[in-house]
């Protein structure tokens, strides 16, 4: 039977770049569609940029530009990262439309015939330079249960409580510096207890009992209404009957996967009523269930509007085990990646790690090259390769009939084809690849045992059958990777001269057909590409000397300070005896993870050896050589295990962080007093 399936991945806000934990959720909705598609199903595949909110006007405003404008660019610059990473939306819209403005008022009007929406009046932060009311990301200071400093508004990174933004202590608005003062405001509430019963049962039903369990522990008490009104001036759409306020950008958000299905029915001539009436899921990420879960069901019902058959939650992304992190490098955008690497290797790991649950996944990124490396290239497109490249050579690029062993070997990869359906199904999509390397595995195997490189020699025919049989093997692979692999999936459909894969050509084997010319479908990757994103990904603080400059500045910025040492007297400073060096040799010191071997020429001081634990800060030491650097001349030579340390080379940075050697600007000669 067809189904006709609707698909959303959650919507991306406009006032940022797409990174690699974002797509980890756009590829596997991605992947899913792709194989309903396959499978022969109707599917359609909506999102949009979710463009209105605070963050968006404030950051337009800073760059001097509308926020139209600012949601233009970035409506661009998302759908070619999307589409450079092979993600093929059915339609990609945006927030900030018609359509969804209607709906946005109609499922408002709806709920206020319902007599769901309640008025509050509610004391919040307002910066009177800012002429706003502060969000809570908008506001940091003393967070109130444990007194940490510089807490945003809403939750505490330090004690892990959570309170409103009043009453932070200190509060300071974080566009201007300004302290806020607390004003009155009435507000809008969307009431979600006339609904309690109705998502008490719906919740179970619509997500995972992990996710679910969660949810429920809420509904022990009458639930809370929720704040669906802001202030002006705000980026978003007015609410009816208001002249200065407006809808809380998560009432209009979830409301634009509707707009955006919309929009595509209108340009297609279908009616949307039907198509978000099908089968319909939300794939989205663990940090927005409330949204999708609770006050998103609640709001479709109160409207009478039919909600999601599921909702798919996935955990968050780490990188070698961590948070993503600027200071290392790890947070690394889409385009970063793509000026580095192939979306391909990207898009098979997110498969090989992905299992359909809310656990977070890791980018282990050695593990990544090994995987890519020995899996796709090694593995299953060795086969291809070796196969089809022998077969153009030696056997005019004809395949024959495939004998019994061959027929088991096909016989085989056929069989997978269920199972393999569950699992994609199921978005176990780690599960596809480990049946997918089984079959390869079979393959390889059933290819070194025949040694077709061997019979070449001496018997055409034999080494025919064989090839036959091993390239049957790699279609029917290549068929099953399509979701994954779409563009690699192309190349390979058309290595075998044919003009589309579904699933049912899954049932086909090709015997006396002439291949196409074998076009190179994956290479190799290198841990230096890995490395050279890492680099261009690295927010390194300030250059050289103006580091210790910086880390003052950047107090009212967001990242928090790190503490300083015990305060030093001028004498303390003034027993420094501060030259400069030009390096001569700077190398790995084998076996160390920390430290560099400098050799110096010092000019009048002659040539020293100095030992530096800098090197997480210089990976690839060599481009220190030739450069000059201050150090500390009169320390005592001290002894180390990998020899003796004659001074001490500047450095400067907050601990933790990425910092740099100090490097005089100016050409003095060596062994130049600093001041
Ligand atoms: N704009 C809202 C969603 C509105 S949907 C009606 C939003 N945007 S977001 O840009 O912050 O995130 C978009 C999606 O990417 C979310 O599902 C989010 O969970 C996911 N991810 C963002 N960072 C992520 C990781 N580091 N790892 C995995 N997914 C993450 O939320
Ligand atoms: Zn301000």
């Amino acid at each position: 039977m067809k189904r006709r399936i609707v698909v959303t991945s959650a919507l991306p806000y406009a006032n940022g770049d797409i990174h690699l934990g974002h797509l980890v959720e756009y590829i596997q909705t991605d992947f899913w569609a792709r194989f309903q598609k396959l499978r022969g199903h109707e599917c359609v595949y909506v999102c949009a940029d979710d463009t209105h909110g605070t963050p968006i006007m404030i950051r337009a405003r800073k760059e001097g530009i509308t926020p139209e404008e600012l949601i233009a660019r970035s409506h661009a610059t998302h759908l070619k990262d999307f589409t450079d990473f092979q993600i093929a939306f059915d339609n990609y819209y945006s927030t900030n439309s018609p359509e969804n403005k209607e709906l946005s008022e109609s499922i408002y009007r709806a709920a206020l015939e319902a007599g769901v929406i309640t008025k509050k009046t509610t004391a919040q932060l307002y910066c009177e330079h800012c002429k706003m009311f502060l969000p809570d990301r908008f506001v940091k200071g003393v967070c109130p249960k444990c007194g940490a400093d510089n807490q945003y508004g809403d939750s505490c990174d330090k004690c892990g409580s959570t309170y409103g933004a009043e009453e932070l202590g200190s509060p300071k608005c974080t566009t201007c510096g300004g302290t806020p003062v607390v004003k009155d405001s009435e507000h809008l509430y969307f009431e979600l207890e006339p609904n309690h019963d109705y998502l008490e049962k719906w919740i179970p039903d619509h997500t995972t009992s992990d996710v679910s369990n969660k949810l429920l522990e809420w509904f022990k008490e009458p639930l809370r209404g929720w704040c669906i009104s802001r202030d002006a001036p705000y980026f978003g759409f007015k609410i009816p009957g208001y002249d200065d306020k407006f809808f809380y950008v998560w009432v209009d958000a979830p409301i634009g996967y509707i707009a955006s299905l919309k929009n595509w029915c209108d340009r297609n001539g279908k009616d949307w009523r039907e198509y978000w009436g099908s089968e319909l899921y939300h794939f989205i990420g663990k940090d927005i269930i409330r949204f999708h879960c609770l006050f998103w069901p609640g709001m479709l019902h109160t409207a009478g509007i039919s909600g999601p058959d599921k909702v798919f939650v996935h955990g968050f992304l780490t990188v070698n085990g961590e948070k993503m992190s600027k200071s290392k490098g790890t947070f690394v955008n889409a385009r970063t990646y793509l000026d580095n690497l192939p979306a391909d290797a990207l898009r098979y790991y997110y498969a090989a790690k992905l299992g359909g649950t809310v656990d977070d996944i890791d980018l282990n990124l050695a593990d990544f090259v090994q995987r890519v490396n020995s899996d796709l290239v090694g593995k299953i497109t060795n086969i291809a390769s070796r196969g089809g490249q022998m077969l153009q050579k030696k056997l005019e690029g004809r395949l024959g009939t495939l004998d019994d062993e061959g027929r088991a070997l096909v016989g085989k990869c056929q069989d997978a084809a269920d199972t393999i359906a569950r699992f994609y199904e199921e978005r176990k999509f780690n599960q596809v690849v480990v049946e997918i390397c089984k079959l390869a595995d079979a393959a390889n195997e059933y290819f070194d045992r025949l040694e077709p490189w061997k019979t070449v020699k001496t018997d055409l025919e034999t080494t025919r059958t064989t090839l036959t049989a091993a390239l049957n093997a790699f279609r029917l692979i290549a068929i099953y990777l399509k979701p994954i692999l779409p563009v690699y999936a192309d190349k390979a459909m058309k290595l075998f001269g044919e003009s589309e894969w579904t699933w049912e050509s899954l049932r086909q084997t090709l015997e006396g057909v002439t291949l196409g010319t074998y076009e190179y479908l994956a290479s190799r990757i290198d841990m230096k590409q890995v490395d050279a994103m890492i680099a261009a990904a690295t927010v390194k603080p300030a250059e050289s000397g103006e580091v210790a400059h910086e880390s003052r500045a950047s107090k009212n910025k967001e990242k928090p300070v790190a503490p300083l040492k015990t305060e030093i007297q001028f004498g303390d400073f003034e027993k420094l005896d501060l030259r400069i060096g030009r390096v001569k040799e700077c190398e790995i010191v084998p076996k160390s993870s920390k430290l560099l071997k400098f050799t110096l020429d010092c000019g009048s001081l002659g040539e020293r050896t100095i030992f530096s634990g800098i090197r997480q800060a210089y990976p690839d030491p060599a481009g220190l050589v030739g450069k000059e650097v201050a150090f500390v001349a009169n320390l005592a030579p001290r002894k180390m295990s990998v020899g003796v340390s004659e001074g001490m080379i500047l450095f400067a940075g907050e601990p933790g962080a990425c910092g740099g050697v100090l490097m005089p600007t100016s050409e003095a000669g060596g062994g130049t007093p600093v001041t």
